[in-house]
């Protein structure tokens, strides 16, 4: 991955734009990040005949940019995380992922996202003690979840208690949600599981610790800690913890941006979060395996998995491959990388046998052998393989993408936080109509 010439400058008319109609033109500068694609600065300042003149591209030449999708549009300058897709690379405030995952814990990553450092053993203590305090929710968030029926969506029961626990919020210690978030997720585990206590936390445990007890102990409270389950939990934790400026960190931003409070903003991105493009593809991942595994008895699995990839190249069927592609990476997903060997890890040291992992590993050789989805660049992205690993760990696959938001509440909120401090206005993008133009209403 090599370094821009000048990284993070800005580059003072370095494009022309030119109408070929009217001759106007007018000069635009270009932004060099540390890593990654440059871009044309469209908001301005631009050097016209006239002179310099601000307004950005719209105000300046009267015309907009038209990037449905924002496929090649950056919405800010950030300098907490750097995904290259074309190399498969993965750094939060230059750390790999790769490296993170095997020499630092969840919450050394926490602090480093929201803080841009690597915190020092006593620091990491109080902070993570701070955390620890901080998992606890008011009141109003246990009559929500019970108002519930246990069988309901799980991501619903989160997106509601995260708006209940904003209404109690006043912003006063926006990273608490970064804490209580968790522990609405360990909530609604329980009750999905027909548990009928909720669980303080336990201050002499770690975090994390107290997450998978608060999600799986009894209600009685007794929980044996399984070291394996404690260390894996953090590792998901990690690898879903931030990841640029995808579809529920774009919602957060652009919640944040209206000024609605932390708690607010984080359950605009739990909604976005779950939805099966996005992070509900875990849960999806498994159902599709599980399909695979029971249908079409009379087939070989060779048979039956030839029959998923002839759907997903179905032009005329918008079956997809779940856990496959990614709008970045053009390249493996390093997390899926992360999450493989640690699957194959796991399922040893918990002694557990899961067809559904031999399943997936032949639907990938398949995949990646196969001119569609290599000419497309689609690989496993994180999804593919973070739902073997969380049902080898015991969990159902409709609680999958609660696990995902546990970690990804961390990012979304050093995400926030960064907006605050840019001061950058509204989020509001423009559209092109192409809809009727006036007309009276016909007398009626
Ligand atoms: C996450 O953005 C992030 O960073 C997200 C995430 C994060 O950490 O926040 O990484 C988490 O959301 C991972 C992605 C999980 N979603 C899935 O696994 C769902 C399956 N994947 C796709 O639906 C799709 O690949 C997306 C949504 C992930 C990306 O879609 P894009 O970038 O809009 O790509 P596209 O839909 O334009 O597809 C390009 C081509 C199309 O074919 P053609 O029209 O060129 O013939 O690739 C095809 C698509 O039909 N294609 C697939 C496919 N993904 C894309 N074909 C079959 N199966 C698939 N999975």
């Amino acid at each position: 991955m090599s370094h821009n010439s000048d990284p993070s400058t800005v580059e003072k008319n370095r494009y022309t734009l030119i109408d070929n109609k009217t001759g106007q033109t007018a000069q635009f500068s270009r932004i060099n990040p540390t890593y990654g694609k440059p871009a044309i600065d469209l908001s301005g300042p631009i050097d016209t005949e006239k002179g310099p003149a601000k307004g950005g591209l719209r105000a300046v030449f009267q015309i907009e940019a038209h990037d449905p999708a924002y496929k090649s549009t950056s919405s800010c300058l950030s300098e907490i995380t750097y995904i290259d897709g074309e190399e498969g690379v993965l750094l939060h405030r230059g750390y790999n992922i790769k490296d993170l995952t095997q020499n630092a814990t969840y919450m050394d990553v926490v602090h480093l996202l929201l803080e841009g450092t690597l915190p020092g053993a006593t620091e990491k203590e109080k902070f993570e003690q701070k955390m620890v305090g901080a998992m606890r929710v008011p009141k109003v968030v246990e009559h929500v979840i019970r108002g519930f029926d246990r069988d309901d969506s799980p991501m619903d029961m989160l997106a509601a208690a995260m708006s209940a626990a904003s209404a109690k919020s006043d912003d006063s210690n926006p990273r608490a949600v970064i804490a209580q978030l968790p522990a609405i997720v360990a909530m609604v585990i329980r009750h999905q599981q027909g548990k009928d206590k909720f669980l303080a936390p336990d201050t002499t445990l770690g975090f994390t610790e107290n997450f998978v007890r608060m999600a799986f102990a009894d209600d009685d409270g007794t929980y044996k800690i399984n070291k394996v389950l404690t260390e894996s939990m953090d590792k998901l934790l990690i690898l879903h913890a931030d990841h640029e400026q995808n579809a529920s960190t774009s919602e957060v931003r652009g919640a944040r941006s209206a000024g609605s409070k932390m708690a607010a903003s984080i359950a605009a991105g739990v909604i976005t979060l779950a939805g099966p493009l996005h992070g509900g593809a875990n849960q999806k991942v498994l159902e599709q395996l599980e399909q695979i595994a029971n249908t079409n008895p009379g087939q070989s699995l060779d048979e039956k998995i030839a029959g998923v990839i002839a759907k997903a190249k179905d032009p005329n069927d918008d079956f997809r491959l779940m856990g496959f592609g990614h709008r970045v990476y053009k390249n493996t997903d390093p997390r899926a990388t992360v999450l493989k060997a640690f699957v194959d890890n796991l399922l040893q040291e918990l002694n557990v046998k899961d067809e559904r992992l031999d399943i997936a590993m032949k639907l990938e050789q398949a995949a990646l052998a196969d001119p569609y989805f290599k000419d497309r660049k689609l690989f496993p992205n994180v999804d593919f393989y973070s739902g073997i690993a969380m049902a080898a760990m015991g969990m159902k696959p409709e609680l999958f993408t609660l696990i995902f938001a546990a970690g990804r509440v961390s990012g979304w909120t050093a995400q926030a936080e960064e907006l605050d401090r840019s001061k950058q206005p509204i989020c509001r993008p423009r559209q092109q109509y192409v809809g009727d133009a006036e007309r009276p209403v016909p007398k009626r």
